[in-house]
């Protein structure tokens, strides 16, 4: 058996000849492919705008920059990729970092908290982790109560719908649910965002080549949007079969020690596919799982470090706020292989593997 990483692109012929086709047509950079693929993600999120960028953190460093001020507060979560605090910081404005949920996600009660107690809080740059979709009303009612922005970081949860959030950002990386090599977006339904990012993203000059702010080169190519176009045709495909995948492991995991971060629900499009497992109960650590079902081709991941535990945010003082369940978590939490062409044979290979490993 082949190594089974624990998350890959579905590439198939249909992909590769429409992006032959592009690159023996006139345009591979802005050309009408850019056009269409921005309007499929427009019509599939239900936004009035979409701006195609060079991969997710351009995006998310775009809309923070069309956000938020220097010394801006902005409540965010410690279990994301980096990305997400990094764009705040980019805009010099200030994360905080609020505690999560059992399934993984911001805990929108004590942003409340914070958000009664300090006025000055700006916005929430908010996760839907692994997939599941966050609670849209509890943030409409944080927006409205607080009058706060709100941007979703949509990257685990490609083509969810935009509902009263401001902005969301999307990412192609090959191991989200489509791929353009690297890529992302953002949608909104703000007139006022869309122009100034879709400035930004082309170094800050408008349609007739004058200059309003200082932007940058963050376009995506006619190329990748050609591969964007036949992935995101296949989307529903893509998580139905991430679905069935999950459905499957949390059958296989009923009362065991192996606990999936939240019961089936097909309110998450399943990004990645967590479980926790408490280590102190067993022989084994959590590294020694790691190597040993690398040993036997399998990639296990971890979602996440803290970010605010990381070294360079620890230089700025971070790392100590109280966040017991992300503590918790992060001790417990690991990732399985979970992407569409992961076949049947292969998930059963790696959850006996995983049941041996475990009661060894
Ligand atoms: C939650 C989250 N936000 C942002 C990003 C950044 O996206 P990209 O890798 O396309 O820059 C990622 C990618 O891993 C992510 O998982």
């Amino acid at each position: 058996m082949d190594f089974i990483p624990y998350g890959k692109q579905t590439i198939e012929q249909e992909d590769i000849d429409n992006f032959v086709d592009t690159l023996k047509s006139d345009f591979l950079t802005t050309g009408s492919k850019v056009n269409e693929f921005e309007q499929l993600i427009y019509e599939r999120t239900n936004a009035k705008y979409c701006i195609s960028v060079s991969n997710g953190t351009a995006a998310l460093h775009l809309c923070a920059l069309a956000l938020l001020e220097k010394d801006d507060k902005v409540l965010t979560t410690p279990n994301s990729f980096i990305a997400t605090s990094n764009s705040i910081l980019y805009a010099g404005a200030i994360p905080i970092f609020v505690d999560i949920c059992p399934d993984g996600s911001i805990d929108l009660d004590i942003c409340e908290e914070y958000l009664k107690k300090d006025k000055s809080i700006k916005a929430i740059f908010a996760v839907s982790f692994s997939g599941k979709i966050l609670d849209r009303k509890k943030l409409q009612y944080l927006k409205n109560t607080y009058n706060i922005k709100i941007l979703e970081d949509n990257a685990h949860t490609m083509g969810v719908k935009l509902t009263y959030s401001d902005l969301s950002i999307f990412s192609f990386h090959p191991v989200k649910h489509i791929t353009t090599g690297e890529g992302g977006a953002i949608v909104t339904n703000n007139i006022a965002l869309y122009e100034k990012i879709k400035m930004l993203k082309n170094h800050g000059q408008d349609d007739k080549h004058q200059m309003h702010h200082l932007g940058f080169n963050y376009r995506l190519s006619d190329i990748s949007c050609t591969l964007g176009i036949s992935q995101i045709k296949k989307l529903d495909l893509f998580i139905d079969a991430r679905q069935k995948i999950a459905k499957k492991y949390d059958r296989a995991f009923k009362n065991s020690i192996i606990k999936p971060l939240y019961s089936y629900t097909n309110s998450s499009f399943y990004h990645l596919y967590v479980v926790t497992i408490d280590f102190s109960t067993l022989d084994i650590t959590k590294e020694e799982l790691f190597i040993k079902m690398r040993q036997k081709k399998i990639g296990l991941q971890l979602h996440y470090k803290p970010i605010n535990k990381q070294p360079y945010y620890r230089n700025l003082a971070y790392g100590e706020e109280l966040t017991p369940n992300m503590d918790k978590y992060s001790h417990e939490c690991v990732t399985l292989p979970c992407f569409p062409l992961l076949s049947n044979e292969e998930q059963e290979y790696v959850i006996k593997s995983l049941f041996e490993i475990i009661n060894d």
